[in-house]
């Protein structure tokens, strides 16, 4: 077998586009492999690929990005609490709500839910939560939930002393609480992934959709369409939001939860996308204050009168991005802001860096953006999550207290 032949069977088992994982991912994995098979060189690690019907898992293990940690993106969990509650409020005792976290990698983001749900005191009778990765060895992980400290890196020091156990520097979670999250292996691309499953009340898909190609995408966001209850809920990354199929899915709660309640009937076709910002208000506007519920806010349409004399930027841009053409899109806006500079521009440009994994740009779009629109809320939000990534901690808490301070009723 040669790399491009297995390059084109990775692509189509696992619907991920490799460029997106670094020029080196596989070539990394297959060394790691080699040596762990005593192996001497690339070429016989290749044979031997070619003959182990099984190593090809091993393979794709060594590949995928496990990276995740406990309460990732936390402003999702308090929200999700409070909707649990809500959902349980109205169903009898004996129809629990029922939460899907895929990919789950080694379990911090099922496990997360479930210590945000103890600790809000509700019952475990009256939820089921299922975590499914196509990896084996992270399923296998998750499932002995022993954690190093990297994993509470976002996590309150009191929830790691209630439920954990210290043991040189690791940390395992309480059996009690693992056994209230059910593991499987799985493959979201794959047209029968949980097939004959009782709907999803939540599906929480984050940070992965970034790393698939468009084919893959669509196939699992069928799936899931699929797998989610009407008034359903899907939560993806932070970056993600992009990439929702147009007119399926409406922004519910605060916007650095990234959560998206799923349509009853089809968006109308006047609202292009579940985007993560909707367009800022023309300055001269006067500011009022936005729903402070959680309930569901419909994205306005993007403006459709031109932005600057003679152009039509941002909707093009939008459109572009919208389309998965997202080279296309920054060209577009950098023409543009270099002719004009705009808040909603570089917005857009750091929402595209971010879903291209490039941090350094997309915090430098949305710190122009606050420059042209101190008060841009969305901005705000993204540079704070990218600067706590980034293990900016002043820098975060300074934009928090400022989130703070905007007047709104949207609470992070
Ligand atoms: C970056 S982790 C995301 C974990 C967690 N959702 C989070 O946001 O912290 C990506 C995971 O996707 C898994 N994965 C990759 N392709 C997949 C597929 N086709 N089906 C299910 N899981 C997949 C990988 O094994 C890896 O554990």
């Amino acid at each position: 077998m040669n790399l491009a032949t297995l390059t084109t069977q990775l692509e189509e088992e696992t619907g991920l586009d490799l460029k997106t994982l670094g020029p080196d991912a596989l070539t990394r994995a297959i060394q790691i492999r080699r040596r762990e098979c005593l192996l001497s060189s690339e070429e016989a690690y290749l044979e031997f690929l070619g003959a182990e019907a099984d190593e090809i898992h091993e393979l794709i293990g060594a590949m995928v990005v496990p990276e995740t940690w406990f309460f990732r993106g936390e402003p999702l969990f308090s929200f999700l609490v409070g909707q649990i509650s809500d959902r349980l409020r109205d169903r009898p005792a004996n129809q629990p709500v029922r939460i899907l976290s895929v990919p789950c990698s080694t379990g911090e983001e099922p496990y997360s839910l479930v210590l945000a749900l103890l600790s809000s005191g509700s019952s475990p009778h009256r939820w089921v939560v299922e975590g499914v990765d196509l990896s084996a060895q992270h399923i296998e992980a998750a499932r002995r939930g022993r954690y190093g400290k990297m994993s509470f890196r976002q996590c309150e020091p009191t929830i790691r002393e209630r439920y954990f156990r210290e043991q040189r520097e690791r940390w395992e979670l309480d059996a009690s609480v693992r056994a209230l999250v059910h593991f499987r292996v799985g493959n979201v691309i794959d047209p029968f992934f949980l097939i004959g499953e009782a709907p999803f009340d939540i599906i929480l898909c984050r940070n992965l959709i970034i790393y698939l190609h468009a084919q893959a995408r669509q196939v699992m966001f069928e799936r899931l369409e699929q797998l989610l209850a009407p008034r359903g809920l899907l939560c993806v990354g932070s970056a993600e939001p992009l990439n929702l199929p147009v007119g399926r899915y409406q922004r519910v709660g605060p916007p650095a939860c990234f959560a998206f309640e799923r349509a009853v009937a089809p968006v109308p076709s006047s609202t292009p996308l579940p985007r993560p910002a909707p367009p800022r208000r023309p300055s001269s506007e006067p500011w009022r204050p936005q729903a402070a519920s959680p309930t569901v806010a419909t994205l306005p349409p993007l403006p459709t009168t031109p932005l600057a004399p003679g152009g039509n930027t941002l909707p093009l841009a939008q459109k572009q991005a919208d389309e998965g053409l997202l080279l296309d899109a920054l060209a577009t806006c950098t023409a543009e802001v270099a002719r004009k500079p705009s808040a909603d521009l570089y917005y857009l440009m750091g929402v595209i860096y971010q879903a291209q994994q490039n941090p350094r740009e997309a915090m430098a779009c949305f710190r122009k953006v606050l420059y042209l629109q101190p008060d841009h809320r969305d901005a705000l939000v993204h540079l704070m999550l990218l600067s706590e990534d980034q293990g900016e901690a002043t820098q975060a808490a300074h934009l928090r207290r400022r989130l703070e301070q905007l007047p709104s009723g949207e609470n992070l």
